[in-house]
């Protein structure tokens, strides 16, 4: 028989080497499922064994240590964890709990998705955010004020009917289409990538440089307000509070009334998850009256009225059949591994990033393994652990090739650097992946040309760099394997339009290392034009706030090479807009040019027909059905199944308001100077 007090140890020990994992470095080894087992286990022991109890267990505390180097705040009123519970029959015991407390039949409860991010408190007084911190300890967390400022969705400063001082609860959160974005980027660059949405906003909020925190767009939902009870009588009556306040509250939230109905709403939300923009992991429910949250009280760390149901994990078995090499614009080599397909919450799964050669060793990924995979984000499958007891001794181990398995040349691996490069510039590899970069969404947007379409029009030998896809013809593209006269027709018209773009697009075009999109509109709007962007100086970039040396030198290595100024005077020469118009026509314009709109539901303001035209006479275009082309989504009262696909793809949704309000915003209708 095991030793209780032994293995009461072990499991105390492996909390906390977890915890510090997760709370401090942002670098968990387990799943958060796997982190919840051990916590279980832990509590049963100890409940079993009474006289193994001790103060200082982690199943006492309600988080991790204080990171240092942010100054410590002590929260006035602690920040408390909740309870979870992973099944029906928990959730009922609540409510049985609850209802016994109370004396009530039935109580009514507010249901909330359970935001996958990073739990702070923000202080206001005299209407003004003083204090911001993270969670810590729950006691004692980092003052990350000038971080948490940065962030678009907290208010600094609250409107004269609200309290002079407040305290508002909240979650610090990435969207999913921000961190697919930032994790791209940190591929393309060779850095570490996240390993999901939570930890890379907790990576963000918890950097000493805030600007570093800015350009990571992070987001937040307020949930709690500690102190209601002074306000208001209900907890939906205090986030309604809160929302009029300017504060962010998730739209999903619900009265229910009694367990049963919180039952429908977990089933409603687990449906919805994967369509939400951003990662939940549960539903957190909470008793609604106030005055009966007084009576039920705290326990020593969580709240009586509150409990979190959190969802199954989305994992699965397979086996790794190979390791393959994908070869990146800028000549990274990504191992990736092939699967044996596998359905993971729904979706097929065969294949993963290994990202580069040190997390292939640190996960030991060998071809022929059985593995755990997961969906993180819900959308990007990933390696969780090697299960080695299945191995055989057949397995084989990958090894990072020598030479471009592309083209051929030799492959370095620079200091300090994870990423594996192929060293030839004219690598076909990087010659198709900058094409299908400077043709995309983001970058010039040439409709039409994606990577099957890139990889036709090498084939026919029609292109060798992206200034020729500029010297297209209708004629020689209709010639084109599976491509018609008439997508040759739309596709060369595409390609006209492109010339047009604001500057910002063509720099992030270029494919300039660590120059991200949004990068690229601040080079554009300080420069103006490309002649003054290839013609700054190191110190002339570094002056720009924002701009740091990782960003500068690159810029100017880039314009330093023969080969990317012939590309750009190759790409004037054919037309392409090398600078931008003044201030004004261009920030108008740039709001809607090119912008492809759906209008969906009812709107009260604007008919349809106005709506779609005042779109159309700034340059936008207007379609009838929501695509990943889709770039704003204007929905009305009633929106339906294509709201439900717009969110299901991460599109930016705006309300008609906001809609009235960019119309207004590039002049087309005149400012609201009444309400
Ligand atoms: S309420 C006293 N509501 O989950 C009640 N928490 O596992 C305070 N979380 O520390 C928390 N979504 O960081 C609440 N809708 C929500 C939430 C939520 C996410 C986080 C929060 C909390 C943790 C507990």
């Amino acid at each position: 028989m095991i030793d209780p007090s032994r293995k009461v140890q072990e499991l105390r020990e492996a909390i906390r080497h977890h915890n510090c994992r997760y709370y401090v470095l942002d670098d968990p080894e387990i799943t958060d499922a796997e982190y919840d087992a051990l916590m279980r286990e832990l509590i049963a022991l100890e409940e079993a064994h009474p006289e193994l109890s001790d103060e200082n267990s982690p199943s006492r505390r309600v988080g991790g240590e204080a990171a240092s180097g942010f100054e410590p705040v002590f929260h006035e009123i602690p920040m408390l964890s909740l309870d979870n519970v992973f099944d029906e029959g928990s959730l009922r015991s609540f409510d049985a709990r609850v209802r016994r407390g109370t004396g009530l039949d039935q109580v009514e409860y507010v249901a909330e998705p359970k935001i996958d991010g990073l739990g702070i408190s923000l202080s206001y007084r005299d209407r003004k955010l003083v204090v911001g911190a993270t969670r810590g300890d729950g006691e004692r967390g980092e003052n990350v004020t000038a971080n948490l400022r940065t962030i678009r969705a907290i208010p600094l400063v609250l409107p004269a009917d609200a309290p002079s001082s407040i305290t508002v609860r909240g979650e610090v959160y990435m969207r999913k289409p921000d961190f697919a974005r930032l994790n791209a980027e940190r591929e393309e660059n060779g850095e570490p990538m996240f390993a999901n949405p939570r930890n890379a906003a907790a990576g963000s909020l918890r950097q000493f440089d805030p600007k570093v925190t800015a350009s990571r767009r992070l987001d937040a939902f307020f949930y709690y307000v500690p102190m209601a009870v002074d306000l208001i009588d209900t907890h939906w009556g205090a986030l309604q509070l809160i929302r009029s306040l300017g504060f962010q509250v998730n739209k999903e939230i619900s009265v229910c009334r009694g367990i049963d109905d919180v039952l429908r709403f977990r089933d409603r939300i687990a449906e919805a998850r994967n369509t939400l923009p951003y990662e939940i992991d549960g539903i957190v429910v909470k008793l609604n009256r106030l005055d009966l949250q007084r009576e039920l009280g705290f326990t020593s760390h969580s709240p009586r009225w509150a409990t979190a149901y959190k969802y199954p994990a989305v994992q699965a078995q397979t086996i790794v059949r190979d390791v393959v090499i994908q070869v990146g614009r800028t000549g990274v080599l990504t191992p990736t591994a092939v699967f044996e397909p596998v359905s993971v919450g729904g979706v097929t799964v065969s294949r993963a990033s290994l990202h580069n050669e040190d997390y292939v060793r640190a996960k030991d990924v060998r071809i022929g393994d059985a593995v755990l995979i997961q969906r993180a984000g819900d959308v990007i499958p990933e390696v969780v652990r090697v299960l080695l007891e299945k191995r055989t001794g057949e397995e084989r181990e990958f090894v990072m090739p020598l030479t471009c398995p592309e083209c051929g040349a030799d492959v370095v691996r620079e200091a300090g650097e994870a990423a594996t490069r192929c060293v030839n510039i004219s690598c076909p590899a990087r010659i198709r992946e900058g094409m299908i970069h400077f043709a995309s969404r983001d970058a010039m947007d040439i409709d039409g040309l994606g990577p099957s379409g890139v990889e036709r029009l090498l084939a026919c030998g029609l292109m060798s760099d992206v200034a020729d896809i500029y010297s297209l013809a209708v004629d020689q593209l209709a010639k084109v394997e599976r491509m018609g006269r008439k997508s040759a027709e739309n596709l060369a018209s595409a390609i006209q339009a492109s010339k047009a773009n604001p500057l910002y697009r063509l720099v992030f075009a270029l494919g300039i290392r660590h120059v991200g999109v949004n990068t690229a509109k601040l080079l554009a709007s300080h420069f103006r034009s490309m002649d003054a962007l290839e013609g700054a100086a190191y110190e002339d970039l570094l002056a720009i706030p924002m701009v740091g040396d990782v960003v500068a030198s690159s810029v100017v290595s880039f314009f330093s090479s023969d080969q990317n100024r012939a590309t750009i005077g190759r790409l004037a020469a054919a037309g392409v807009r090398m600078r931008d118009e003044d201030e004004q026509t261009r920030s108008r314009a740039d709001s809607f040019d090119g912008k492809v709109f759906v209008f969906t539901g009812s709107l009260s303001r604007l008919t349809r027909q106005q709506a779609e035209a005042a779109a159309e006479s700034l340059g936008g275009r207007v379609s009838s059905s929501v695509s990943r082309k889709t770039d704003y989504v204007v929905a009305g009262d009633d929106a339906g199944s294509k709201l439900a696909r717009a969110r299901e793809l991460g599109l930016a949704i705006m309300s008609e308001q906001d809609y009235l309000k960019m119309l207004e915003d590039a002049g087309a209708i005149p400012a609201d100077g009444g309400e």
